[in-house]
């Protein structure tokens, strides 16, 4: 008799595992359908008849991007750029500096070369490198600003360093620097989608007539 109620408790014990067990592998599979990394692409936009509200749903999928701390880190508030997926401060300190090329003597180039270089280092494993690596100027600060915000000030000319919006779309889809984002070197997760599908969604929000998100 105690025997088989030990033997049922065992039964019992081994069936809530796998119950459990069963659920978390659900659970993550699950996760990471939801979370791989990407972009929409434009077409998937085609479903939504009001204007305003497509050209803002736009923004908010080419914001993926643009709110990713690939771009954030060199476009921050204050004058010197920051690190990592948590955006810490650069180590070691920097600063922009007048021409934002960095400090007489600390230009950003004495480090960051004509592309990404390794390092002999586990640490850091690539020092990130492009032909034009300088900090983004103050007015296109875009750290712990809303999407709205953002949205505003890159149509804004005074702040957005005189581009229209077809120069905004030429130089979001094609410029390296802003390519580099998908290309960050060993040890940064890259900018989610491509640069073209970005491009792509930068290009139709600017024809669904360019709206903000409130
Ligand atoms: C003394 C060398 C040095 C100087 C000067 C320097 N950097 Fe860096 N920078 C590095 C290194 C090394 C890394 C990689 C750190 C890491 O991945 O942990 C880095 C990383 C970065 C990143 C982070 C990329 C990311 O998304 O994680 C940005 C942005 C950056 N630097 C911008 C600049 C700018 C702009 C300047 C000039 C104003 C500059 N750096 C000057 C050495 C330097
Ligand atoms: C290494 C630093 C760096 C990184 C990384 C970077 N930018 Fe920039 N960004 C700059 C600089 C410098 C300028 C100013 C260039 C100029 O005016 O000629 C700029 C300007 C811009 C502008 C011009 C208009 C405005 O209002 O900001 C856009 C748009 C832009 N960047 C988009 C991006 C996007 C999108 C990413 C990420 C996918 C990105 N940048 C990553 C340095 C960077």
């Amino acid at each position: 008799m105690r025997r088989n109620a030990i033997a049922a408790m065992i039964v019992v014990a081994t069936t809530a595992c796998l119950a459990v067990a069963w659920a978390q592998k659900a659970a993550t599979s699950t996760a990471s359908a939801t979370s791989a990394p990407g972009l929409k692409e434009v077409s998937e936009f085609d479903g939504i008849n009001d204007q305003r509200k497509r050209s803002v749903a736009l923004f908010e999928e080419a914001g993926k991007v643009l709110q990713h701390p690939r771009c954030l880190n060199c476009h921050p508030v204050e004058r010197a750029p920051t690190q990592g997926d948590d955006l810490h401060p650069h180590v070691p300190e920097v600063a922009g500096g007048a021409d934002n090329h960095g400090m007489p003597g600390m230009p950003c180039n004495s480090c960051h070369g004509k592309s990404n270089s390794m390092t002999l280092g586990d640490t850091v494993r690539t020092i990130p490198g492009d032909a034009h690596w300088a900090l983004a100027p103050a007015s296109m600060a875009w750290q712990g600003k809303s999407l709205g915000q953002i949205c505003e000030q890159l149509k804004d000319l005074k702040r957005n360093g005189n581009r229209d919006l077809a120069k905004i779309s030429h130089h979001m889809g094609t410029d390296t620097l802003v390519g580099w984002a998908w290309n960050p070197g060993s040890g940064r997760t890259p900018a989610p989608g491509t640069q073209k599908q970005f491009g792509a969604l930068v290009d139709a929000w600017i024809a669904s007539g360019a709206a903000c998100p409130q």
